[in-house]
Parts: C-alpha cells; structure tokens; sequence
C-alpha cells in the first residue's frame, strides 16, 4: 500500500464510511463544472459498486485499478472486498476529485492522471500487471480512438490472467454509440459477460465483465 496511512491503518475506517452526502455534493459540483469529463450527475450506488467490484479477489494480496473513481463511491465497495496487504490504485483526471478522494479516502493510492497514459501512470509506480480493473469512466462521451487507446491499456494491463469490469446506463443502449462500444468490447475481450440490470442506479445500469484480451 501507499505511505498514506495503509489498509489497515485507522483512517481506513474513516474512509469506507465517508459522508455520502458530502461526496454526492462534491459529485455534483464537478458534474456542473466539467460535464464532458464526468458523464454522470450522481455516484454510483452501493448496489452498482457491488457487481463492479464482483472481480475483486478477496484472497492473497492483489492489485486492483480503479478508472475514474470519481467521489470514491465504488473505491469503498472495493476496500472492503480487499484483504489486508493489497494495493489499490486509482486514476482521476479531475483535480478537485483527486482533492476530495486524498481527504475522503486518505488510504486509497490516488494516481492523478489520465486514464490514457495507465500503462506508464502504473509502470511510475511499479506495476506493470494488475488482478482487476473498475472503471467508472464516461465512454459514451470519448470517441472511438480515445475508447481503443482506453482498452488497450487496460487489455496490457490485465493480461490473460485479470479481470475488468465497467458499466453503461441502461437508457444509453438505444443510441448507436452504445451499440458501438459493445461491438469494441466482443472485438477486444474473448470474454464479455452483462450482468443483470442493477435497478437500484440513479439512472439503472449493467456492468460488462471482461477477461482474456484477444489476440
Ligand atoms: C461517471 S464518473 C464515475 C465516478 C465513480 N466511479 C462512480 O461510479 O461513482 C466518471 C469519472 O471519470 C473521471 N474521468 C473522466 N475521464 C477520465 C480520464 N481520461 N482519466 C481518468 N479519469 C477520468 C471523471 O473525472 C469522473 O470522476
């Protein structure tokens, strides 16, 4: 873990049961000021979280990545799958997200940075493969050059071992761009699984589970 205290640290408690309230605020304020990076108005439920963070090994000590954690909704839900010993890392782009995780969740490695660069944004910190990806990221607002350079990374970084998880909104299947990703992600994983409708989202959505990149 990070010389932040460590999982088994006492700010570790603090840090699972953060304020939601505070976070949804925080959530929210980041929504009104970059829409275009964020993609959602709320946190992901608990209920969500759960089936992202299904992939989460709770043995041994892995190493997990979250993607776009945002106010660290889905963060909380993997640090309680975790068993002591593991390292978890988390990439933001937005600085004010970077902020409120390094108060809110003082154990969590954030790695400010974008998502893009994951393979060197782990390689500074040494990692070079990790047992599971979460990602939070908003994909229907990157286009597909942005999507492909995203998958790669986290194809590298997985291995034929690992898994990822993300999610979409439900409503959002209608539109071609949704159907778009999809199609990427059966070119990409041998694997792709949906899960049930998570019901209990502010908007429903389902998570894509991911394993083996093809060749
Ligand atoms: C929809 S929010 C998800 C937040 C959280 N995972 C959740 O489910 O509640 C998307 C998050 O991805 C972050 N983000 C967007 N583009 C990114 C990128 N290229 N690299 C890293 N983070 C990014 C945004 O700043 C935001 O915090």
């Amino acid at each position: 873990m990070s010389g932040r205290g460590g999982r088994d640290g006492p700010g570790y408690r603090a840090w699972v049961s953060a304020s939601p309230t505070s976070a949804r605020t925080a959530f929210l304020k980041a929504f009104l000021r970059r829409p275009s990076t964020m993609g959602a108005i709320a946190p992901s439920s608990e209920r969500l979280g759960a089936v992202l963070a299904s992939v989460v090994p709770r043995t041994g000590t892995p190493t997990v990545v979250e993607l776009g954690p945002g106010t660290g909704a889905v963060s909380a839900v993997i640090a309680r799958r975790l068993p002591p010993g593991s390292r978890h890392l988390a990439v933001e782009l937005d600085p004010a997200m970077v902020a409120h995780l390094r108060r809110a969740h003082p154990d969590l490695e954030v790695v400010p940075g974008d998502a893009r660069r994951l393979p060197e944004l782990l390689a500074e910190r040494g990692v070079t493969r990790a047992d599971a990806v979460v990602c939070g990221l908003p994909w229907a607002l990157f286009d597909d050059r942005t999507q492909a350079e995203l998958l790669a990374g986290i194809s590298a970084v997985i291995g034929d071992d690992g898994a990822f998880t993300t999610f979409a909104y439900l409503h959002g299947m209608a539109l071609p761009a949704a159907q778009r990703f999809r199609s990427t992600l059966r070119r990409t994983f041998d694997e792709v699984q949906v899960s049930a409708t998570v019901w209990r989202n502010l908007p429903p959505a389902f998570v894509y589970v991911c394993r083996r990149p093809a060749r």
